[in-house]
């Protein structure tokens, strides 16, 4: 997530191939939500009206176990675009300095380069193909002075020399990540807890001229087993649904001016969200709720698989080397922190749309959201096991500025308060005070409340887990790998050095 007023981030990269040939150049388009989740009828979702979504679905393959390794905008973008866990990419000079505005900026280094990966444009700036197309995305105010958005126009010339158009029979690598459906009641809550109202025509509101609203009755929502069930939940959830549909409808005006283009048959499309929704337990955890993301995988190539669902464990790790496969593009061999090479942990998804692959892990690594909330956390998930790892568990999970005003927290907050019934399947105090280790059995409880970690009979799922997390963490070059109970030495044998500080 992110509060500055640009709201709609697009990357554009040329793509230059070497080896393939091809009559016509194949493309990505790479589609985003900020904050979505399943809200929609590609996930039987029957409340909300998703038609543009739900005809993306009908040709794709609909992931039904992907998750985001970071449950935060700014490092799961970071980490979407490398292919690199939060660890490596996003560590703390990144996000020491601005918690939230510059780093959710359209990051503008492709996967080539080792250096500077979340480097992003100044929010408002004008120059470059990333701000042309940010600058008129049909769903926030244009960047003053910024020109509108030809670039997907048949016909026009991109308005830079620098931005490369369709006809020029390049390859292109599209990067269109929505500010949808986010929350603004902290940064423009005169818009509504979700910008809904943003560009409805009323007034003061603005009207976005291709943009027909759908309004929801809070009776109607399907309100999901995390967030409490209550009046103030409900039309949290309505508003979320009315931007998702504002989401929706862009998404179908995006493919729409690819299909006039006559591209959209040579482009993989992808869409996906960056974390879980910003309700309880959702955004900034590594519990389901923050990490489960939609992900649809459209291929004209691969029609097999159009419309099935997938059961097969993903991650948004696995989106580069996707597209380095679709591509046929070899990942370069380099160094990002001293002499390491860098390596990708995931796998391209390519083969999965031809046949379902047995794959059961997935890995999650989260370390901040805001600059006050540092709240490390490692996770994988194994089969129906879920474990996660609370580096700071003697400490209270933050909650950031956002989520903290929204009225479903707000509700919650006074209902605890007053003594009254929240209508939420966990206490507050549960919530913020969280043990070490929490390890889920998600076929008998698929809402992570019983924590199996201290119980006998799952010691050895639990050590099977935890061997696999650390294996992984030493594999991604995690300076949090000896955390918390010991301090990584580099240059020592053993590497982790105990701190007898009782853990
Ligand atoms: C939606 O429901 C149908 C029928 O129960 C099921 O076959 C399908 O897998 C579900 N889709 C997803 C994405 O869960
Ligand atoms: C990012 O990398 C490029 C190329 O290595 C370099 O020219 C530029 O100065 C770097 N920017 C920052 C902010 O480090
Ligand atoms: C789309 O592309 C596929 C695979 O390249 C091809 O088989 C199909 O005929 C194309 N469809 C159209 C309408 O061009
Ligand atoms: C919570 O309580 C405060 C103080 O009484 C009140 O102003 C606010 O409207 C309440 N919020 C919700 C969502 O009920």
């Amino acid at each position: 997530m992110r509060s500055s007023g640009q709201g709609c981030w697009v990357l554009l990269i040329s793509v230059g191939l070497c080896c393939v040939h091809r009559a016509r150049p194949r493309n990505v388009l790479l589609i985003l939500a900020d904050d979505g989740g399943f809200e929609s009828g590609a996930y039987n979702n029957s409340a909300i009206s998703t038609p543009h979504l739900d005809a993306l679905a009908r040709r794709s393959l609909v992931f039904r176990n992907a998750f985001t390794s970071v449950s935060s905008c700014s490092p799961s973008r970071a980490s979407l675009l490398t292919g690199l866990p939060q660890s490596v990419v996003f560590p703390g000079k990144y996000k020491s300095q601005s918690p939230m505005g510059r780093t959710c900026g359209p990051v503008r280094r492709g996967v080539k380069d080792g250096e500077n990966l979340s480097e992003d444009a100044k929010s408002g700036a004008c120059e470059g193909p990333a701000s042309l197309l940010a600058a008129s995305e049909w769903n926030v105010r244009p960047a003053p002075g910024c020109p509108p958005l030809q670039l997907l126009r048949p016909g026009a010339e991109p308005a830079t020399a620098a931005g490369p158009s369709w006809h020029s029979h390049r390859p292109f690598f599209l990067y269109v990540a929505f500010h949808d459906p986010h929350r603004c009641g902290h940064s423009q809550p005169q818009y509504g807890a979700f910008c809904e109202k943003f560009g409805n025509g009323e007034s003061g509101m603005g009207r976005i001229p291709d943009w027909t609203p759908q309004t929801y009755n809070p009776k109607d929502v399907q309100v999901p087993y995390f967030v409490p069930d209550t009046p103030a939940a409900r039309a949290d959830l309505a508003a979320q649904y009315t931007t998702i549909g504002r989401m929706d409808q862009g998404i179908g005006l995006v493919l729409q001016e690819l299909r006039g283009a006559g591209v959209l048959n040579d482009t993989l499309v992808i869409f996906t969200s960056d974390n879980g929704i910003p309700f309880p337990s959702g955004r900034t955890n590594l519990y389901w709720p923050g990490t489960a993301e939609p992900m649809l995988v459209s291929s004209p190539e691969h029609p097999k698989r159009w419309g099935q669902v997938s059961e097969a464990y993903v991650s948004l790790l696995d989106l580069t080397p996707t597209i380095l496969d679709w591509f046929s593009i070899p990942y370069p061999s380099y160094a990002i922190f001293g002499t390491k090479t860098v390596q990708l942990t995931g796998r391209s998804l390519l083969p999965v749309l031809e046949a379902e692959p047995l794959w059961t892990t997935v890995f999650g690594s989260q370390s901040y959201h805001e600059v006050t909330m540092s709240y490390p956390m490692r996770s994988v998930h194994h089969q129906n096991f879920h474990l996660v790892h609370n580096l700071h568990f003697k400490m209270p999970f933050p909650i950031d500025q956002d989520f903290y005003i929204s009225p479903t927290f707000q509700d919650l907050l006074n209902r605890t308060t007053a003594g009254q019934p929240t209508g939420w399947y966990k206490d507050l105090h549960q919530y913020y005070y969280r043990e070490r280790w929490e390890l889920y059995d998600r076929n008998q409880d698929p809402h992570e409340t019983h924590n199996l970690a201290a119980d006998p009979r799952y010691t050895q799922v639990l050590e099977l887990l935890q061997t696999q997390l650390v294996k992984w963490q030493w594999e991604t070059h995690d300076p949090w790998v000896c955390a918390p109970d010991g301090v990584l030495e580099e240059k020592l044998a053993p590497q982790c050095r105990p701190l007898h500080n009782e853990l």
